[in-house]
């Protein structure tokens, strides 16, 4: 079996590297294909470092650009390597141009593509990422998803449940893993060094990035308005590049950069950050990544934005969502800062986003369709049976799988009263309304 991971950006590489560990592990032909959108050495090199993975076999070096360009030019460079490489199955992860560009081109000729966290939705189709996944998932054959209500998402959008793998998220599996070596490690590069990090009381991790928020001024404006007045926090914010540009064309990095207790620093590696943000008393982000870290991370998160993809964890009690609204990030901030009862809640928000074995479950998952083959994507040769659309009320004891087997159906939604339910082989489904679709 051989299996091709295309990656592109910091986000990628972290949550990538626990499925690159365990299919080298595992003795499993890897190729690797860097798209070249991030570049810088603290956006991507570094994390290969840190994270112990190989180096890419392929890099398309497609750089900055538009959506069209990049999307394109990483279209033509994936296809050159795939048509060559020939793997049995193409895994993309997240939202990025990369996973456009990845699942498009493999599905196209005929390659199997997983989709590395799949599921996820803002409901925000402005955003350039809810086009992303929503577009690759339509072309994927296998759908790797961090929880069950990111499962019932693509139910609803009508996905076989035979397809879908509930396993985690891997960014759970990369901070348990690195967060032991780090810690061993201690604060060593230079950018924090230089911070007198030994004073760790009331620390804000900032990071935003989210064009969004970073590319409107008046967004921006607001977010500054509050840190300034956050003046009892000791925030440290490693900076994106595509916000320190921004920043930069907006005046507004030196009147940020002069606060005395904000600290602007470069992107930091991911050992130092994990110490950071475990560290930290507050996390301020629009990241996706960082939502999810915090949860597992036991540090209350102040998300942003107006909605995200990740609900699990503001439905947890871990997170909360603020916006660019300068009065709700500061009555949330100092509530966790004076508020004892209140962030300790935060704190020990139960994680949604599995044990730290998603990579195992994943390429479980991949070995056992291969050996089935289940990735081979042929045209299909049976005439297609009619199937009746149908609905039940399940009075007696049975399984999702007895139901299936002796109806000859598949189905689709389980309803547990009001509440939807992941159809699992082995739920028992007695009292619950299930619409399935039975077979001739
Ligand atoms: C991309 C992803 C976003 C993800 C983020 C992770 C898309 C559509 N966006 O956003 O989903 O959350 O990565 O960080 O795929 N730049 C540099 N050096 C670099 C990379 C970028 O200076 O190594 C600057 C350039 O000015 C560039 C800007 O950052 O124009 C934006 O980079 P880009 O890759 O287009 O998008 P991100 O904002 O990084
Ligand atoms: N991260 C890091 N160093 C930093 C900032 C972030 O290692 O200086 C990590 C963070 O731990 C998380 C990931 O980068 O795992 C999030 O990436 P980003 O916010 O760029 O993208 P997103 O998750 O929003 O797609």
């Amino acid at each position: 079996m051989k299996i091709a991971v295309v990656l592109g950006t910091r986000p990628e590489i972290i949550k990538m590297a626990p499925i690159i560990d365990e299919i080298i592990q595992r003795g499993i032909d890897l190729t690797l294909i860097h798209t070249g959108q991030h570049y810088d050495k603290e956006m991507s090199d570094n994390f290969f470092r840190d994270l112990e993975i190989p180096a890419p076999n392929y890099n398309i070096r497609v750089g900055s650009g538009s959506h069209g360009k990049q999307t394109g030019l990483m279209m033509k460079g994936i296809e050159e390597v795939l048509m060559d490489e020939k793997p049995d199955i193409v895994l993309v992860q997240g939202d990025t141009n990369a996973v456009l560009a990845g699942a498009l081109v493999a599905s196209k000729l005929h390659i199997a593509v997983g989709h590395v966290e799949a599921g996820l939705r803002s409901f925000d189709m402005t955003m350039p990422e809810e086009i992303n996944r929503m577009a690759c998932d339509v072309t994927s054959t296998m759908y790797f998803i961090p929880t069950e209500e990111s499962a019932i998402n693509l139910l609803a959008e009508g996905y076989s449940r035979k397809n879908l793998f509930i396993t985690g998220n891997t960014v759970v599996d990369a901070c348990f893993r690195h967060l032991e070596i780090a810690k061993k490690r201690g604060f060593e590069e230079e950018s924090l060094a230089s911070l007198n990090i030994d004073n760790m009381d009331n620390i804000l991790t900032l990071t935003m990035h989210r064009a969004e928020n970073v590319d409107d001024k008046n967004r921006v404006s607001n977010i500054i308005g509050a840190l300034k007045e956050l003046k009892e926090m000791n925030i440290i914010f490693p900076i994106h590049p595509r916000t320190k540009k921004t920043l930069q064309d907006f005046g507004l990095f030196d009147e940020l950069n002069d606060l005395s207790h904000v600290h602007i620093i470069k992107p930091v590696g991911y050992l130092d950050f994990l110490q950071l943000t475990s560290k930290s008393t507050l996390i301020l982000t629009d990241s996706g990544g960082l939502q999810e870290e915090a949860i597992t991370l036991n540090v209350p998160a102040l998300t942003l934005r107006y909605n995200t993809e990740r609900p699990e964890t503001v439905t947890a009690g871990g997170n909360i969502l603020v916006g660019s609204d300068k009065d709700a990030i500061l009555e949330n901030a100092e509530k966790i800062l004076n508020d004892k009862e209140f962030a300790d809640k935060m704190r020990n928000a139960p994680n949604p986003y599995g044990q730290g074995n998603s990579a195992k479950l994943t390429v479980d998952a991949i070995k056992d369709y291969y050996e089935k083959g289940l990735l081979n994507i042929t045209a299909p040769e049976d005439i297609m049976t009619s199937f009746k659309r149908k609905m039940a009320l399940i009075k007696e004891d049975m399984t999702v799988g007895d139901f299936e087997k002796k109806n000859n159906a598949l189905i689709h939604m389980v309803f547990d009263g009001d509440k939807m339910r992941f159809p699992a082989d082995d739920l028992n489904i007695k009292e619950m309304c299930v619409t399935y679709d039975e077979y001739e």
